[in-house]
């Protein structure tokens, strides 16, 4: 891969990471591209570095352009490992650089590298800089999503770079939107968006809602939006931040997925009745076993359902060790507008289905319960049982769903 060219003089100069499937802790099935990007003004500007394993590349990125001694202002606009690591290495070619960051980030940055040999700007909402041709705006955008964050704006060319925000982790060799012209395509890139969201922005919904709003009173006529992570938006930029607005708002599919993990099959067994019920109220249906499965993918289908069922069997009196991992998780997400409820099976005593349920609630998820419960092996009554359980529960998803409709 090459510099690629984003607008006269502006440069994407990021790497492809195609072959990182674990980013910490968060399964990504299809790699992940660390954007940066340079502006060839009178002061040469850089927004952003990559992970430290990949300096060299980004480097060789810029030196096609320019040399990299030549760039006089760095913009830092988020300071997790994957944008920053390599700064050092870049500082150590343009030692008289300035870096331009937020007051929480130049915080943060103190605890990776020795800032004293370096000229730092602490930049807030509002300020801006001229760089020749252009002027840039800064506009802070703390938890989203940390509390550094910041995205600037290139006033002159309409680009929003807007570090992780409106991001995904999608290694391609297509570095724009327009260039995703197949519907499947298009729908993978959704689907990105969408699996960036639930796993690392979910928590911060209101917040987006908040920042979006306070973007656009700023009357900014945003042309491309450029992130840290995957695509550039520049066919539709609108399109993206709808996405947002309406994931922020709760928007989803009326669609029920059953998380589950199984000792012995028994809990495995109620799957099938309860989807049969949950089919037969016309409410489609995913069935997602944890083992078999990453958690941030689970997340993922979680989070494009209305409705969710976890099932899980007894051990030792409480829930399957995957499935408590699983809920740890998500209560960490802090998920809102979904309604839950449980089933499992236990040979003794039982305890892990009461168990989930106290973890749901905890989570403040609109509930459904009692929840349906198999002694040993799901009988043909057990077995009525759950396809009655699925029956109700769909009916009570179609229900709740009805006020989420825009
Ligand atoms: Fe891509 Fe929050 O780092």
């Amino acid at each position: 891969m090459k510099a690629v060219v984003i607008k006269p003089d502006i440069y994407w100069v990021g790497v492809i990471d195609w072959a990182v499937r674990d980013f910490h802790g968060y399964t990504i099935p299809n790699g992940t591209t660390y954007n940066n990007y340079l502006v060839m003004d009178e002061k040469i500007t850089l927004f952003d570095t990559v992970k430290y394993d990949f300096s060299g590349i980004t480097i060789k990125h810029i030196r096609e352009i320019t040399d990299p001694a030549k760039i006089e202002n760095i913009v830092i606009n988020h300071i997790e490992n994957d944008h920053v690591t390599s700064l050092d290495r870049i500082m150590s070619l343009t030692p008289d650089a300035t870096i331009y960051i937020t007051e929480k980030g130049r915080k943060g940055l103190e605890r990776f590298f020795d800032l004293s040999k370096w000229k730092i700007k602490t930049v807030k909402t509002g300020d801006t800089l001229n760089i020749g041709k252009r002027n840039l705006l800064f506009i802070e955008t703390p938890m989203i999503h940390w509390p550094d964050s910041m995205m600037t704006y290139i006033k002159e060319d309409r680009i929003l770079i807007s570090q992780d925000g409106f991001g995904q982790h999608y290694a391609s060799a297509s570095r724009f939107d327009d260039e995703f012209i197949e519907c499947a395509s298009v729908h993978e890139l959704e689907d990105a968006v969408i699996d960036y969201y639930a796993n690392i922005l979910m928590p911060f919904g209101s917040l987006i809602k908040t920042k979006i709003a306070e973007i656009q009173k700023l009357g900014l006529d945003i042309e491309i939006i450029a992130p840290d992570h995957g695509i550039i938006w520049r066919k539709d930029p609108g399109k993206v931040i709808k996405m947002y607005l309406d994931m922020a708002d709760g928007i989803t599919d009326l669609r029920v997925v059953m998380i589950y993990d199984t000792m012995w099959q028994s809990t495995e067994m109620m799957t099938q009745p309860i989807m049969r019920g949950i089919k037969d109220e016309g409410v489609d249906c995913r069935i997602i076993k944890l083992r078999a499965t990453p958690n941030s993918v689970a997340i993922k289908e979680f989070w494009n359902s209305r409705g969710v069922l976890i099932g899980t069997p007894t051990l030792n009196n409480k829930m399957f060790p995957t499935v408590a991992e699983f809920l740890h998780h998500l209560a960490g997400l802090r998920p809102k507008s979904r309604i839950a409820g449980a089933f499992g099976s236990y040979g003794w005593g039982g305890g892990a289905v009461k168990e989930v349920y106290e973890t749901l609630k905890a989570m403040k998820l609109e509930i459904f319960e009692p929840g349906v419960e198999a002694l040993y092996r799901p009988s043909p009554d057990d077995e009525e049982k759950c396809y009655e359980f699925g029956k109700a529960f769909a009916g009570k998803v179609k229900e709740y769903h009805n006020q989420f409709k825009r």
